[in-house]
């Protein structure tokens, strides 16, 4: 349990997130089947990325760690070097469903069986949507317990190309096919609704793996064919654009703030929530452009009044993990925010939909949850009643512990986060950051 009190002064500095999640994953796990030392600068030592680590240790790889200065130094396996301890091999990884859906991917093709399990929100999570297209491509998945979610037992073996058009727009999805296509013959191809985050594509073709990316009149298209080795090679990574998030809200929430963020991942993919931000009247300005394989820049941000906005459709996948930090923004707006097309959120660590707007109620705010999104009436400039204080019941859910902590700094009295660990997964030391301020 934490108590956070209302803020009554700005918040002022600097603050350099850490490293980028997805990131961070993909190194890992692309640099566990290349060939030589991937040398990782700026991973995020959060409990996510480390159950990658766990995972590919177990898998035999030797990998590296000094949490604290964030580098991580990966000495690949090549493609066909994964050789676990014994077989089948108990792989848990915790609340990572990137863990989760990508590494089935890379087991896929390989010469033993792995189980595949996490905790009760992972067990929780849909995994049809990965079961299902690597199943087409010739591999053997079992949902242990039947009910389409980990614990999975992955029988590896021989994989052939697909074409597959994907429901939605996930990169977990698309990054999953993506792996085991390297190791399929022929050509392997995901098309999906909506670009979800390139990261895997951006850092596999670095790789040296054929990796072509185009839109077409069916949707976004992802292929690869193939691949015989991978080439490892040094990786920086930028801050998470979604640990961000908690600072752009909170700088443009808290009257006076002035708060420079430095090195955040700006990935096009990814950065759906400076345009939606900057809709709402959020003052942001991006400084140092950095165009590296992954783009980067600080952010200044003041506070800004803001207003209720709408979107949906294409933007979502480029925001989809930033809607608490939104939502939170929009229930201090003047004005409606409607957000749709994101029946996604319901997948998440928790379902988003109902935490959100459990803990907005909460809060005195005026929110209606539908079937695919949010309609959030603001309290800014006086358009509602203000939030105010109370218990936040996250779920185990890292991103709903971050946004209502930002929440809490505007809301009268206290606010106490139920399990503020949870934070841990994205952010070890969110609050620390936050205080400091
Ligand atoms: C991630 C993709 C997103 C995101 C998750 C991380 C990734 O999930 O919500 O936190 O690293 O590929 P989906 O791809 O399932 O939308």
């Amino acid at each position: 349990m934490k108590t956070i009190e209302q803020r009554t002064s700005p918040l002022r500095g600097e603050v350099t997130v850490p490293g980028d999640k997805s990131i961070s994953h993909r190194a890992v796990m692309f640099g566990s089947i290349a060939r030589g030392n991937t040398e990782i600068s700026g991973f995020l030592p959060g409990a996510d990325c480390l159950s990658t680590v766990d995972c590919f240790r177990r898998l035999g790889v030797e990998i590296d760690t000094d949490v604290q200065r964030g580098r991580v130094t990966v000495h690949g396996k090549g493609m066909r070097g994964l050789c676990p301890a014994s077989d089948p091999v108990d792989l848990y990884t915790g609340n990572s469903g990137t863990t989760t859906r990508i590494m089935s991917g890379i087991l896929a093709p390989q010469h033993f069986t792995s189980v595949v399990s996490g905790d009760a929100s992972i067990s929780a999570r849909p995994m049809r949507r990965v079961i299902l297209p690597l199943s087409l491509m010739g591999a053997s998945i079992t949902s242990i317990n039947g009910n389409d979610c980990a614990p999975l037992r992955i029988e590896g073996r021989g994989l052939h190309g697909i074409t597959y058009q994907s429901p939605v727009a996930s990169a977990q999805v698309k990054s999953s096919i993506l792996c085991a296509g390297l190791y399929a013959e022929g050509i392997t191809e995901v098309i999906e609704p909506s670009l979800s985050r390139d990261h895997t594509e951006r850092m596999l073709r670095s790789f040296g793996a054929d990796i072509e990316s185009f839109e077409g009149k069916d949707g976004w298209h992802a292929r690869t064919s193939f691949c015989p080795e991978l080439s490892a090679r040094r990786i920086s990574v930028p801050g998470d654009i979604s640990s961000a998030a908690y600072f752009i809200a909170a700088a443009s929430l808290v009257p006076g703030s002035e708060v420079l963020i430095r090195n955040v991942g700006i990935n096009p993919t990814r950065a759906g929530i400076i345009d939606i931000a900057v809709r709402m009247g959020a003052d942001i300005t991006m400084l140092n452009i950095r165009n590296d394989a992954e783009p980067s820049a600080d952010l200044l941000v003041r506070h800004a009044p803001l207003h209720g906005v709408t979107f949906g459709g294409s933007v979502i996948p480029t925001l989809i993990d930033e809607i608490p930090a939104i939502a939170v923004m929009a229930a201090a707006a003047e004005g409606t925010t409607c957000i749709r097309d994101a029946a996604e959120l319901k997948v998440k660590e928790t379902d988003r939909i109902t935490t959100i707007s459990g803990n907005l109620k909460a809060m005195g705010g005026t929110v209606f949850p539908n079937e695919d999104g949010l309609v959030i009436e603001g309290c800014g400039a006086g358009s509602g009643p203000a939030l105010k204080g109370a218990l936040i019941r996250t779920g185990g859910d890292h991103r709903i512990a971050m946004a209502f902590s930002v929440a809490a700094l505007i809301a009268e009295g206290q606010t106490t986060i139920d399990d503020e660990h949870c934070a841990d997964v994205s952010y070890p030391g969110f609050y620390r950051d936050l205080n400091a301020l």
